[in-house]
């Protein structure tokens, strides 16, 4: 198992990183950030929505590792779909980071008017070319959102972050981002704090002398996923990251595939809030 997966594009991207929602912008997600750089992260996921870019941002240049060693995703604000609105909201975004470019911008929510998702994305194609993002992707994408974008792209989405953990293990989809060199990253992998009453991977955790985070994120990893586990505790941020040192077995991973109840915990993609089909500003 690798600590990287290579894009389509031939990026590499660390398969760890630390999620950062709900990580309060301020002392709380800069500390955040900062320890899990500190223990060895090199891959933070952000978001313009989740108001802490500034914290993120100040986070890295604070920590003393080359730009080039920390590999950065945000993502454009489900409201703010839109070309024109893509172009803006990267500089902003990059503004608040304190960064001249990231590593992953991603559509953060699929437009149900699926020809916003192609106007937004040729304005990601053409950041992608002008080198203010390394590589570009989606998240929350289902296979219809995609096969429409793929039907008129130039340049195929390199990610889709989605909802997945061992109640949703979204294998038609896999399925589908495995076959199109997409690569699949776990949102919410801890699915909402269940896993850590789950009698399997309690005892998974026992047997490895792990905790439930690290059997849940190991199991993810081992089956190629691109996981970005949260924690705004420090102790936490650290074992989280002890993923390395243990392998499950095939049977264990296939045991903790058939948990899945096919269980969305989250924002159903095709019933998105943030998304109406309203008039844009192309
Ligand atoms: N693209 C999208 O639409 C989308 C949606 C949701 C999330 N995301 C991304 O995915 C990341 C992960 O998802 P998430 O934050 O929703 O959920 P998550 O990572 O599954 O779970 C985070 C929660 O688990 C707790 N936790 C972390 N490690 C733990 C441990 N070892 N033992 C017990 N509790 C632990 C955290 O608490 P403390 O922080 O208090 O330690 C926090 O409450 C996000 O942070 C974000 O970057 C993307």
């Amino acid at each position: 198992m690798d600590k990287y997966v290579i894009l389509a594009n031939g990026v590499k991207m660390p398969t760890l990183g630390l999620g950062t929602f709900k990580a309060e912008n301020g002392t709380s997600c800069y500390d955040a950030v900062l320890h899990a750089l500190k223990v060895g992260y090199r891959h933070i996921d952000t978001a313009m929505g989740y108001g802490n870019e500034e914290s993120v941002g100040k986070a890295i240049k604070d920590s003393g590792i080359k730009r080039d060693e920390i590999f950065v995703t945000t993502k454009l604000y489900p409201s703010q779909i839109g070309y024109k609105s893509a172009k803006i909201n990267l500089e902003k975004s990059l503004k608040r980071l304190g960064l001249s470019y990231v590593d992953l911008y991603l559509i953060h929510w699929p437009s149900s008017n699926l020809l916003v998702n192609t106007h937004t994305w040729q304005a990601f194609e053409e950041l992608y070319k002008e080198g203010k993002t390394r590589a570009i992707g989606v998240s929350n994408f289902n296979i219809y959102h995609l096969e429409h974008l793929l039907a008129s792209c130039e340049i195929k989405p390199m990610v889709d972050q989605v909802e997945l953990h061992p109640y949703l293990t979204q294998i038609p989809l896999s399925k589908y981002l495995a076959k199109e060199n997409i690569c699949v990253e776990s949102y919410g992998p801890f699915a909402k704090g269940n896993v850590f009453t789950d009698d399997l991977l309690k005892e998974l955790a026992s047997r490895y002398n792990k905790s439930v985070a690290n059997i849940v994120t190991r199991w993810g990893l081992q089956k190629g996923i691109i996981m970005i586990p949260k924690s705004v505790t420090l102790e936490r941020i650290e074992s989280n990251f002890d993923v390395f040192s243990f392998s499950l077995t095939d049977e264990e991973i296939c045991q903790i595939d058939n948990l899945n109840l096919g269980k969305r915990l989250y924002t159903d993609p095709d019933n998105c809030p943030f998304c109406p089909a309203k008039e844009y500003e192309l």
